[in-house]
């Protein structure tokens, strides 16, 4: 059998699995630890090396065209892969999971960072954000939106933290049933949202210049300026 046939199994099992077991508390648990809320060894092995999560950490950063002067802080940061690509360039990063594993782990990931005190890493919930006003040139979050209840308190929150002119750049998934799909097992706990949709909360916050757009029609991307 291909590689190909394969795949398609497995997408096509793990989706007939999302339907069966849809929100019983077994399924609530499974979406926690490998993903709303990393936690355990599952959560840690996936997150201390996200490889499926490469290519959209490459399209945050290209959106974003950050300067090395620039303070950087990426909200529901997992593991930290993207932190750790973006002190590449800037000086100073700081993170936030409300996982107390996740936050652990993306010390563990930025060594360095941490023992010059160049990334500040903290444990909390994205809408309540715990930093002053102004603070940071430019915010990003990664694979995070469709687990979030309530994404334009966190948009107002991300407002707030910003500096004027600061950028806000987000990546999640497409609505698209194929994508959906794609899911499986996670999917049914995951709010996907039209380009409309997203366009219209990234505005309710009151972000400038937004754009919301597809790069390969999987992933989505949400822009803004304060
Ligand atoms: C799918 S993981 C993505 C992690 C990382 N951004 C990446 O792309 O590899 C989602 C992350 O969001 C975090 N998260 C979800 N809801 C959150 C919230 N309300 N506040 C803070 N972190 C949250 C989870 O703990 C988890 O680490």
């Amino acid at each position: 059998m291909k590689i190909q046939h394969w795949l398609i199994g497995g997408v096509l099992i793990t989706a007939g699995m999302a339907v069966l077991l849809k929100e019983s508390k077994w399924h609530r648990q499974f979406v926690d630890v490998t993903a709303r809320k990393p936690a355990g060894r599952a959560g840690r092995r996936f997150y201390k090396d996200p490889k499926g999560h490469y290519r959209s950490f490459a399209y945050l950063l290209d959106k974003l065209a950050l300067q090395p002067d620039e303070h950087f802080l990426d909200i529901c940061c997992g593991g930290g892969g993207l932190l750790t690509r973006a002190l590449r360039i800037v000086h100073y990063a700081a993170g936030l999971d409300h996982s107390a594993d996740m936050v652990i782990l993306t010390q563990e990931n930025n060594p360095q960072a941490v023992a010059e005190k160049y990334l500040d890493v903290r444990q909390g919930d994205a809408g309540a954000l715990p930093w002053a006003d102004a603070t940071f040139d430019v915010v990003a979050n990664a694979n995070a939106l469709f687990f979030l209840p309530a994404p334009v308190k966190v948009f107002h929150e991300v407002y707030r933290v910003l500096k004027p002119g600061g950028r806000f750049a987000l990546i999640t998934a497409v609505k698209h049933k194929l994508v959906e799909i794609f899911f499986g097992l996670w999917s049914p706990m995951m709010t996907l949202y039209t380009d409309d949709e997203l366009t219209a909360m990234l505005r309710e916050a009151g972000f400038s210049d937004v754009e919301v757009y597809s790069p390969d029609g999987m992933y989505q991307i949400g822009y803004g300026v304060k």
